[in-house]
Order: structure tokens, then sequence, then C-alpha cells
């Protein structure tokens, strides 16, 4: 049985793209179920569309001062798709304690660095400044605290001498779009166990250490 995985989004949507594409093959694991944007501008939403896939938009704004209220919202529409495990891709709002607990082990984020480096945000130039001479994408289970829990898959590339943030951030999105359709497969065939903050996957699974 194919898991039904809900993906929100806040912008372009590049990494959705890459999991709506994977999830075309007859043998992955997942189907997507739902698009979910907290931005009704969200370009992804189109995509989302002309795919057929059900599309939905819970805007911020009107609960800035209630995040409760939000999250509650969103998950009405990820239960009422029946939505199993829940893929951030470029949702740029922190998600609450109460959010994680609903999703525990079940809800999964790409950042675009190698963790527990560069955390947050601006990670390429971050990592440009640092003088690190690889950096990367990592897929992780979320918990509470931002940008941690277990590590699901990771990707490298090299940061070169003359690399600018755009250079780098191309590097690694192309490196993004490889691994989190692989990290979500692994989590939807049940092919993952966690203990603490090692969650453990058949390592004929990985891919390539560094592109
Ligand atoms: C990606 O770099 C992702 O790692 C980060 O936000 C960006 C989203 O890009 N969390 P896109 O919307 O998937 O194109």
């Amino acid at each position: 049985m194919k898991k039904r995985v809900g993906i929100l989004i806040s912008g372009r949507g590049s990494n959705m793209r890459a999991l709506v594409e994977a999830a075309k093959a007859p043998d992955y694991p997942a189907e997507i179920a739902l698009i979910l944007s907290n931005r009704p501008d969200a370009a992804g939403l189109d995509y989302a569309r002309t795919e057929g896939i059900p599309a939905a938009v819970v805007d911020h704004k009107p609960f800035r001062k209630d995040r409760e209220g939000f999250e509650r919202t969103m998950q009405a529409a990820l239960e009422s798709h029946g939505v199993e495990i829940v893929a951030l891709a470029g949702f740029m709002r922190l998600v609450t304690p109460w959010f994680v607990e609903q999703w525990h082990d079940r809800l999964i984020n790409i950042h675009p660095a190698l963790l527990p480096s560069f955390k947050g945000l601006d990670t390429h130039q971050r990592a440009i400044d640092a003088g690190v001479k690889l950096h990367g994408a990592t897929v992780h289970l979320v918990r509470a605290e931002m940008d941690e829990g277990p590590i699901l898959m990771q990707g490298a590339v090299p940061v070169l001498p003359d690399d600018s943030e755009e250079t780098l951030a191309a590097r690694v999105l192309a490196v993004e779009h490889r691994i989190y359709p692989q990290a979500l497969a692994l989590l939807c065939s049940d092919a993952v166990t966690v203990e603490g903050l090692r969650a453990k996957t058949p390592v004929a699974d990985q891919p390539p250490l560094i592109a």
C-alpha cells in the first residue's frame, strides 16, 4: 500500500516537484495526497494544479496571533485528505511542538546544509564564509528544535574557490532533488528505525555521498 503524503510549501516548490515526479513511478511507495501552502501566491501551487494533485492554502496571516489555530487548520486539511506522512519542502514557518508531536517520526524536512552544521537561514553564504570544502543537503525527521532530528540522508557537494551563493545553491539544489525522493521512499517503505538521534536505514539505499 502506498503511503499518502502531504507536502507543505511556501514558494518555488522545486523539491515538491521532485517528489511529485518520483511518485509517478508505479513502484514508488508514496502517493502525493495534498500540496498545502501557507502562501496563496506560492508558485508551486500552479504546478500542483496542472498535475491534478489536490492543492490547498492555509494562509498564516489571519492567524498572526494564533499559531495553534493556524496549525489546527492545516492539521484538519491534512486529515481530510488522509495524509499519513508530511514532507516540508521549503515551508517557511516554524512548526510548534504540538504539530511535531502529531506527526512524530512521520514529518520530514530538507535543509540546505550538512546538518548539524549551518542550521537556520543563509546556509550557502555562511558555508562559503566559513571556508568549508564540503557542503550539501540533509533530509531529517523533524523534532521540536529547529533543523534538528534524526538524519535520514545527506548528499554532499564540493565548495569551489570561485563559488558565489548562487552557484553553490544551484549545486546543492540538484542534490536536494536527488536525495529527497530517496529519503521519502525509505520512510514510506518502513525501512527506517529510529534510536535516539540515529535513524537507521539500509546502507544499500544511500546515494553516493559526494555528487
Ligand atoms: C530548499 O533549498 C530547501 O532545502 C529549503 O528551502 C528551499 C526550498 O526550495 N528548505 P524549493 O521551494 O523546494 O524550490
